[in-house]
């Protein structure tokens, strides 16, 4: 009398759901990072001015902040005198770093480097850094 009452398409049928189920989650882990990573980001309008203190922005350096759920950058090249700009590369959109001792954007993905005024001046960027509006109230800064 033999206990394994499974017979071999049961086990087969199993068996391959199972295989199946992992190879669909496997996907969906896979495919999800990608689909975020290329969709737009939703135009949030609670965000769509960012408000900073002077302060924040050191005379002839840079202070990173996300504007509308991107990361972005304000300067300050000489007393009161401040640009933003968006600080993803016109590239393929890696984010740039701010270098002080040379006073530029510097690209870590393919070295694309930016002045301080946004444009390109070397590497594979097509186009120059996306400009902010900035807006000066009090002892506020108002971008976007
Ligand atoms: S992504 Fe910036 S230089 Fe390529």
């Amino acid at each position: 009398m033999s206990t394994n009452n499974v017979s071999p398409n049961q086990r087969r049928n199993f068996l391959w759901v199972m295989v199946a189920g992992l190879a669909s989650l496997l996907g969906v882990a896979t495919a999800w990072p990608i689909f975020r990573f290329l969709s737009p980001t939703g135009g949030d309008d609670s965000s769509a001015t960012v408000e900073l203190a002077r302060g924040q922005v050191p005379v002839g350096g840079a202070h990173f902040f996300q504007y509308r759920g991107r990361p972005a950058v304000i300067l300050q090249p000489a007393q009161g005198n401040f640009v933003a700009f968006s600080a993803v590369c016109t590239h393929l959109g890696c984010v740039v770093a701010w270098q002080d001792d040379a006073a530029e954007f510097l690209c870590p993905c393919h070295g694309g480097r930016f002045a301080s005024d946004g444009t390109v001046i070397s590497g594979p960027p097509p186009k120059p850094l996306e400009s902010l509006q900035v807006a000066l109230n009090g002892d506020q800064i108002q971008v976007g």
